[in-house]
C-alpha cells in the first residue's frame, strides 16, 4: 500500500524529496540502532519538512508540540483501534504477531480493563474512582517514604563507590515507591522487576512473537499474585492505594471498583510508573553528568532541583511515543483521517519543537517554558506525574547532598527501544560528601 492510494492522506504539498527524506528519518527512528540513539537530529528533520507526516503503513504522525497536544485532547480520538475494521496498509507486518494480538483482543473482550486501554464513558468511571484512592495527600505522605528508600539507596551507593545508576537506584527506587504506594509487601518488590519489563517489551513497535509470549506469562503471574493480595486487603485494610481502591464510592450512585478493576489498575500502576521512572533517573544523571556546567548550576542553587527535573523531562522523554485512532471521519492539523486510522504523537519530538521551545535542542536547567509533553496530554494525562515529578526531585537534591563528585566511567548505550527511551546501564564513580 501505497500513500498514493489513500487519498485522504497524502502528502500532496510535500514534494516528493522531502516526503522521501522525512520517511527515511521516520524509518531510522524506529528501526535502526542510530535511529534510537539519536532520534533528535531526525526529529528535527520532520519538523523542518514534514511535521505532519502520512508514514507508508497509513497512519499519520505527528512530531509539533501544538499538534500532539491538541490530538491527546480531541474525544474523537480514542484507545479502541479495532483490527477488524483496520483501514487498509495500517499496523503491523508479521502475520505470526497480529494472530497473536487479535486473539489477545478476543479474550479481553468484555474483560476489565486498566484505564489506559478504556475510552469514556468506561474510563471516566474508573478513573474517577481510582482518582479518590490516588489523592494528592496519598503523594504528599508517600514524599517522606521516598526520601528514606532513597537514602538506604544512597548509604549502599556510598560504600560502593562504582556503580551502575540503574542498577543501584533506577530500578530499586521506584519498584520501592509503587509498591508502598499500592501495598505489596516489601519482600514482594524485587520479583516485580523482570515481570514490568516483559510486559513493557510489548509497547515498542518491533516487539516480536518471544516478547508477547513472554508479556503474556507475565501478565498473568503478576495478576494471579494481586488477586490474593485483594483479598489480603479486604480482610485487613492498610493506608495504601490497593485498600483506598476497594474503599473508593461514588456518592451519587454508590459505584464502586470489583477486585478485577482493582487488580487491572495496579498492575497498571506497575507497567506505568516504574520503568519510566527508572529511566527519568537514568536520563537525568547521564544528561546531567555529558553537561557539567549545567549540573553545576544546580549544585550551587539546589533550589534550581525541580526545574532541571522539568529539563530532564523535556530533554530527554522516558516516553518518546503516543498514539490514539479515530473513532469518527476527522481532521488532524490540515489532513483527513479515516474511521479507525492510527494517528502517533512523537512526543520527545513535541519537546523539540523550536516553535515551543526556545533553541530547543540546549539542555538548560533554568529553562521556564511550561511543562513537557512528556506525560501526554487530555483525559490520559499520567496519573503519576505528581509522583514522578517527586522522585525525580528527591533524587537529584540527594545526589547532590550525599555526593561531592559523580562522574561517569564508561561508554553510554542506550536499549534497543524507542518508545520507553533509556539506557543500559549508567556507570559512574562517586566521592560521598
Ligand atoms: C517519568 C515517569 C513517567 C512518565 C514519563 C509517564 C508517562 C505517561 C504517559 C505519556 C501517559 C499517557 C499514556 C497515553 O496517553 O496513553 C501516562 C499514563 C499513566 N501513567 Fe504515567 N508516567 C510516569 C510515571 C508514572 C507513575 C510513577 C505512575 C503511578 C504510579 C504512573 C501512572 C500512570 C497511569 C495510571 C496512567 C494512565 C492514565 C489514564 O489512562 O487515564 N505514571 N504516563
Amino acid at each position: 500500500m501505497t500513500t498514493s492510494e489513500t487519498p485522504s492522506t497524502t502528502a500532496a504539498e510535500l514534494s516528493p524529496e522531502d516526503h522521501q527524506r522525512a520517511l527515511g528519518a521516520l524509518a531510522e527512528i524506529f528501526l535502526t540502532d542510530e535511529g534510537i540513539a539519536d532520534p533528535y537530529s531526525r526529529y528535527a528533520v520532520l519538523h523542518e519538512v514534514a511535521p505532519v507526516l502520512p508514514s507508508l503503513d497509513g497512519s499519520l504522525i505527528l512530531s509539533r508540540f501544538d499538534d500532539c497536544q491538541a490530538l491527546l485532547r480531541d474525544n474523537r480520538f480514542g484507545k479502541n483501534f479495532d483490527p477488524d475494521r483496520e483501514v487498509p496498509g495500517t499496523g503491523e507486518n508479521d502475520s505470526e504477531v497480529i494472530a497473536f494480538r487479535r486473539k489477545r483482543a478476543e479474550e479481553q473482550k468484555g474483560r476489565p480493563q486498566s484505564m489506559l486501554g478504556l475510552n469514556p464513558p468506561e474510563h471516566t468511571r474508573i478513573r474517577g474512582l481510582v482518582s479518590r484512592a490516588f489523592t494528592p495527600r496519598r503523594v504528599d505522605k508517600l514524599r517522606g517514604h521516598i526520601e528514606d528508600l532513597a537514602e538506604e539507596r544512597f548509604d549502599v551507593m556510598a560504600e560502593l563507590g562504582e556503580f551502575d545508576v540503574l542498577e543501584e537506584l533506577g530500578f530499586p527506587l521506584p519498584v520501592a515507591v509503587i509498591g508502598e504506594l499500592v501495598g505489596v509487601p516489601r519482600e514482594d518488590w524485587p520479583s516485580f522487576r523482570s515481570s514490568v519489563t516483559a510486559m513493557t517489551a510489548t509497547l515498542e513497535a518491533g516487539a516480536g512473537i518471544e516478547d508477547l509470549r513472554a508479556a503474556d506469562t507475565a501478565g498473568r503471574e503478576v495478576w494471579e499474585y494481586f488477586i490474593d493480595l485483594v483479598a489480603e486487603k479486604r480482610k485487613n485494610p492498610a493506608d495504601d492505594l490497593m485498600s483506598g481502591m476497594i474503599e473508593a464510592t461514588f456518592e451519587e450512585d454508590g459505584d464502586r471498583l470489583n477486585d478485577d478493576e482493582i487488580i487491572a489498575q495496579a498492575v497498571l500502576m506497575f507497567a506505568a510508573g516504574f520503568e519510566t521512572t527508572t529511566n527519568l533517573i537514568g536520563n537525568g544523571v547521564a544528561a546531567l553528568l555529558t553537561h557539567p556546567d549545567e549540573f553545576t548550576k544546580v549544585r550551587a542553587d539546589p533550589g534550581l532541583v525541580p526545574s532541571a527535573v522539568e529539563e530532564i523531562l523535556r530533554w530527554d522523554s522516558p516516553v518518546q511515543l503516543d498514539g490514539r485512532s479515530s473513532m469518527e471521519l476527522a481532521d488532524v492539523a490540515g489532513r483527513t483521517v479515516e474511521p479507525n486510522q492510527r494517528v502517533l504523537t512523537l512526543l520527545g519530538a513535541a519537546n523539540r519543537d523550536p516553535l515551543r521551545f526556545t533553541d530547543p535542542d540546549r539542555f538548560d536547567v533554568t529553562r521556564d517554558e511550561g511543562a513537557p509533553m512528556s506525560f501526554a496530554s487530555g483525559i490520559h494525562f499520567c496519573l503519576g506525574a505528581n509522583l514522578a515529578r517527586v522522585e525525580g526531585q528527591v533524587v537529584l537534591e540527594g545526589l547532590i547532598r550525599r555526593f561531592s563528585s559523580i562522574e561517569l566511567n564508561g561508554e553510554l548505550h542506550q536499549r534497543k527501544r524507542m518508545t520507553l527511551r533509556g539506557y543500559e546501564a549508567v556507570p559512574v564513580t562517586v566521592v560521598p560528601a
